[in-house]
């Protein structure tokens, strides 16, 4: 195991009803004057959105409100947030909504702070060192920004999709009541479900030993996630099953299954692309992407391929063909993604072939770069995997 520092601050309450606890505790991190941000309108339409208000009310706290955060979040509307916030002295941000939500919102919580353009740190030119407190209400399992230092944001000139990292933009605290998932479509609960379980094997695959804590921890994730997503897909209204899944994806991705290790984080790079271009939802684009990623990967490490299979897909061991396990594994990843409706190659989702050079282009490793950790991946190799995923 390499050596780590994991500190992860974020208030993390739990449980039915707990959105009427968020104004007390924007009060409890000091905020006076909040910005409301949300989405497309899921939260006005269950009714959420006025339940927030009210608890910010009853705690006498001051807000504003910018809607309208589109999934897989734009440039645009966080420049927005920035002017909304410094016009209105916000000293508070609340996302309610999904992984896009608190997206923008860490982007606007950071924009405020700094004198450039907020670019800059989805750019790589700066690192975050300062941001506007943010708290969340979640209404999907998924992303994991809830708890989470990170933010990833398209820029609309050239659609590029980046992610920006920094302490100064873990949530200071989250709301995760499981019953506001409940409204979701299964479509969008089966991709939440693949962002989780993708989040765990950007880590679980490593180049570093004696990580059986941390890989016991990833298999715990997985198995919760196969167990818990088909009960979901049948009946939206499992209570125990959303809140197993709930917290699943607060724990695959606030790095607790991933530390003292090397992580590889190409599925996601690769990924990116593909729903900066096609505004697909990133779970749906991870689908695609990562058995394809597995299966030009294997052979790097046949026996974490073959331990995958064994442990979290039931796979029975061939000493004599590993590989032959490892591939098993594989592609029983891949039928549970079509068992809960997943797309599983690039025609499904609405992906075209004649784009994979343009894909590759905007991945930006150009013609000597190289990218990863547990296998460096150059150009070639992202085109070839982009291949495999047709
Ligand atoms: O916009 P509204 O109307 O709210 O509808 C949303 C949206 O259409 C809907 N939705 C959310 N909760 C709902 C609901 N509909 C009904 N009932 C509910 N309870 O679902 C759609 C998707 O929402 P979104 O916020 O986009 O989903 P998700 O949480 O999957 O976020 C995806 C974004 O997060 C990024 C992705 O790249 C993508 O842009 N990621 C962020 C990460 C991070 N910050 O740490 C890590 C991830 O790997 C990921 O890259
Ligand atoms: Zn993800």
């Amino acid at each position: 195991m390499e050596n780590f520092s994991f500190y992860s601050p974020t208030k993390f309450v739990f449980g039915k009803e707990t959105e009427s606890k968020c104004g007390a505790l924007v009060k409890e991190f000091g905020g006076s004057k909040v910005l409301i941000h949300y989405g497309g309108g899921s939260v006005v339409r269950s009714g959420l959105f006025d339940r927030v208000k009210k608890s910010l009310i009853e705690a006498g706290v001051q807000f504003c409100e910018l809607g309208g955060v589109t999934p897989n979040p734009r440039s645009g509307k966080v420049y927005e947030g920035i002017e909304l916030c410094k016009k209105e002295n916000v000293d508070f941000i609340l996302a309610v909504g999904g992984g896009s939500s608190i997206d923008s919102a860490k982007a606007i919580a950071m924009g405020v702070c700094y004198d450039g353009d907020f670019w800059d740190f989805y750019s790589g030119k700066e690192r975050p060192k300062k941001a506007l407190p943010v708290g969340t209400v979640l209404t999907i399992a998924a992303a994991g920004s809830e708890g989470s230092g990170d933010s990833v944001i398209t820029h609309e000139n050239g659609m590029l999709k980046r992610g920006a990292s920094g302490e100064c933009i873990r949530p200071k605290f989250s709301i995760l009541n499981p019953q506001l998932t409940t409204t979701l479509p299964a479509y969008q609960t089966a991709c939440g479900a693949t962002d989780i379980m993708a989040h765990v094997f950007e880590r679980y695959f490593t180049n570093t030993t004696d990580v059986q804590t941390t890989d016991r921890l990833c298999e715990a994730v997985l198995l919760s996630m196969i167990e818990e997503t088909p009960k979901v897909i049948k009946d939206p209204n499992d209570y125990q099953a959303r809140a197993n899944i709930m917290w699943a994806g607060m724990v695959a991705h606030n790095n607790i299954v991933g530390v003292g290790r090397e992580q590889d984080w190409n599925s996601h790079g690769i990924e990116h692309e593909l729903s900066a271009l096609y505004d697909c939802a990133h779970g749906a684009g991870l689908a695609v992407i990562m058995p394809a990623w597995m299966t030009y990967v294997v052979d790097h490490d046949v026996m974490r391929f073959a331990q995958m299979a064994c442990r979290v897909w039931n796979c029975k061991m061939d000493f004599q063909n590993p590989k032959k396990t490892a591939l098993e594994g594989i592609a029983a990843f891949r039928s549970f993604l079509k068992s809960i409706g997943m797309p599983i190659n690039f025609s499904e989702l609405g992906a075209k072939e004649s784009d994979i050079p343009y894909l590759v282009k905007t991945f930006g490793l150009g013609e000597t770069g190289k990218t990863g950790g547990f296998v460096q991946l150059t150009s070639k190799d992202v085109e070839n995997i982009y291949r495999l995923a047709l």
